[in-house]
């Protein structure tokens, strides 16, 4: 049984702290604000999973205590993720959970926190919780039998009234992190899930880093806003992979979707292929085509993320692919995309410099 402190009490905090219950947990939800705290007991919580937990403590984030848990998790907007993250360090948990994008894309203090979280106790994930679902995972086991891998396109791309819907008290992304790009926001940050999918099955595959972004974006900017609405990216990898993510807020109906293509044949995954379930189909040489069908909840995917964070910590398991420096990687291709788009031109990824705006080499 663990300690657990979730800080922010907003969409994300409420599934984790169901999630954190579900493993039998102690939770402590704090927020800044007395408002997302009554709304969590009276609203979110008990419409998502059917009466409000009195087992859970919540408090503003000045009342609650420090020091003592074994998980902290950061589920507030994306531009206050690494002073709160780096906070949280100080308190020595086991392990720290950041939600996605794990920062904006200028990547200030990203480089910082990989240097501290290394110096600490800390284990640190960050919240791509589809690479450790049951499809993605299944996706990439079965990918194992295709030959030469030709390409892989993975596409999240989703009309973001579906996010509002889940956040009846904001009127549309004006009011959120979310119509801003420069804070996190837009289609490449929102779902940069895309991009973490396509980098986990990329690794998996045996063909490296994303070294090379060329990227399209589509911002929509007035008084109020200032985001991008479809982001088109090319990738190339370190052993000369090339493939293609394309991200958007404004597809209807969804389309979350991935493809491998290899010489022998090719695995497809689609998320959501019907209401609850994910679908991952694949043709492997002349064998007829294959379908499996995983049926998930949404408290699933956050229950399933939480385990795999156990199972690290347990010693299960060496390598998590939520594990930060997967979530830093996937902050670089977000940040390359911007420059990419501005400049018209191919952004290199230089690891060797680290998380840095200074790794970035146009081409
Ligand atoms: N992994 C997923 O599938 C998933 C799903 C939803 C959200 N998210 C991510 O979670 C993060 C939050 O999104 P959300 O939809 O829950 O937002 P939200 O607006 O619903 O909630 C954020 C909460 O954080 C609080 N907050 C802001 N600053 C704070 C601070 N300094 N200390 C404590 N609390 C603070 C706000 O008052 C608010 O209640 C984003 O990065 C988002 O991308 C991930």
């Amino acid at each position: 049984m663990y300690n657990v402190k979730i800080i922010g009490a907003g969409s994300i905090g409420n599934h984790l702290a169901h999630a954190s219950r579900s493993l039998g947990w102690q939770v402590i939800l704090c927020d800044v604000d007395q408002a997302a705290l009554d709304r969590t007991r009276t609203q979110i919580y008990p419409t998502r999973y059917g009466a409000w937990d009195e087992a859970i403590s919540l408090m503003l984030v000045e009342n609650a205590p420090r020091g003592k848990f074994d998980l902290i998790m950061v589920g507030t907007p994306p531009d206050s993720h690494l002073p709160i993250a780096l906070e949280a360090l100080k308190e020595n948990p086991k392990a720290l959970l950041i939600e996605k994008p794990l920062c904006p894309p200028s990547l200030e203090g990203a480089e910082i926190l990989k240097t501290q979280v290394a110096q600490s106790n800390t284990l640190a994930f960050v919240g791509y919780d589809h690479v450790v679902g049951k499809a993605a995972q299944e996706t990439a086991r079965v990918s194992q039998a295709l030959e030469s891998i030709e390409t892989l396109d993975v596409e999240f791309r989703e009309h973001w009234g579906g996010i509002f819907a889940a956040h009846p008290w904001l009127q549309g992304p004006q009011d959120s992190y979310l119509g801003f790009w420069r804070r996190g926001g837009g289609a490449s940050g929102e779902h940069s899930h895309a991009i973490n999918l396509w980098q986990f099955f990329a690794t998996q595959l045996g063909k490296g880093r994303i070294i090379e972004v060329s990227a399209a974006l589509d911002y929509f900017k007035t008084e109020t806003v200032d985001y991008d609405k479809l982001c088109l990216l090319h990738f190339k990898t370190e052993s000369g992979l090339i493939g293609r993510v394309v991200q958007d807020v404004i597809t209807s109906p969804a389309r979350k979707w991935a493809r491998i293509q290899g010489t022998n044949g090719y695995v497809e995954l689609t998320i959501g292929h019907k209401p609850g379930v994910d679908r991952v189909n694949w043709r492997v040489t002349e064998d007829a085509v294959q379908e499996q069908t995983i049926e998930k909840t949404r408290p699933d995917d956050f229950i399933w993320e939480l385990q795999n964070i156990d199972s690290v910590l347990q010693g299960k398991q060496n390598v998590s692919p939520i594990s930060l420096e997967r979530g830093l990687e996937t902050m670089m291709v977000v940040a390359a995309a911007h420059l990419s788009e501005e400049n018209k031109r191919t952004v290199r990824i230089n690891y060797e410099k680290g998380f840095i705006p200074q790794a970035l080499e146009l081409l």
